[in-house]
């Protein structure tokens, strides 16, 4: 199932998201979250940290990452410290709860270390490990985790995790596979601003080439996928 919410701004749907979090914790012992990096997810985790901070029991919550660069931990092009400087280091969570991507370790080594991880400490489906809740960010070229249009072959790469390359830098990264994407309970695009206006309205409307990016293959076998938007990344959807 596949749902569309448009929000006037950012700060909007940040505050949407948030919501969707507590009622996605409430009663529950055990939540697996992969997060996405970027900018984007910035005021969502600075929101969490502060007008949210009480209201969702942080004690139920598993942090994973759908991807991260190549970096060590305390770079700033390093996904889990721009969570830590924004999330983490602000809310009661026990290290246990928080798996880190190695980014300063071998790219190979650490993409099979990450999934033999996720597949040990998540349920499964069809030995494909199955998250509660992933949240995806979308490139301006159409990529969402770390697969890129140049490596659409990630979307059905048979392991749980890969190195991906960013087109322009070279930059190694580790991703998420498509498979493990689709697989999850709840998929969350949080796409905002008009650089991302014309994909949104390729992907979502499936027009012409829609093929071509990676966001457009996120769709989840058995779950829920939900795009949130503001005005600005939804403008080409509003007729
Ligand atoms: C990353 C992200 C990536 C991101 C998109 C959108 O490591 O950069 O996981 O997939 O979500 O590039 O980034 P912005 O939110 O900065 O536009």
């Amino acid at each position: 199932m596949i749902q569309t919410k448009v929000f006037n701004n950012k700060n909007e749907v940040a505050k949407a998201f948030a919501d969707f979090i507590v009622q996605l914790t409430k009663h529950r012992t055990k939540v697996h979250i992969a997060l996405s990096g970027g900018s984007t997810p910035k005021v969502l985790f600075d929101l969490l940290a502060s007008n949210y901070r009480t209201q969702i029991n942080w004690k139920v919550i598993h942090f994973w990452w759908g991807d991260e660069r190549c970096v060590p931990p305390d770079s700033s092009d390093s996904n889990y410290n721009m969570t830590h400087q924004h999330l983490l280091q602000h809310i009661d969570i026990s290290e246990s709860q928080v798996h880190r991507v190695l980014g300063e370790a071998d790219p190979q080594q650490e993409a099979q270390r990450y999934g033999d991880h996720m597949h040990r400490e998540l349920s499964k489906i069809h030995e494909v490990p199955v998250f509660d809740l992933i949240i995806l960010g979308m490139g301006s070229d159409g990529h969402t985790a770390s697969i890129f249009p140049h490596q659409m072959d990630l979307l059905r790469e048979e392991n749980i995790c890969a190195v991906a390359t960013h087109p322009e830098s070279g930059q190694q990264r580790i991703t998420i596979t498509g498979h493990v994407i689709n697989q999850a309970r709840h998929i969350a695009f949080l796409v905002t601003g008009n650089d991302k206006t014309e994909k949104v309205e390729i992907i979502i409307n499936k027009k012409p080439g829609y093929h071509k990016y990676p966001a457009a293959h996120v769709a989840p076998i058995t779950g829920k996928l939900t795009w949130y938007l503001d005005h600005e990344a939804a403008a080409g959807l509003e007729t």
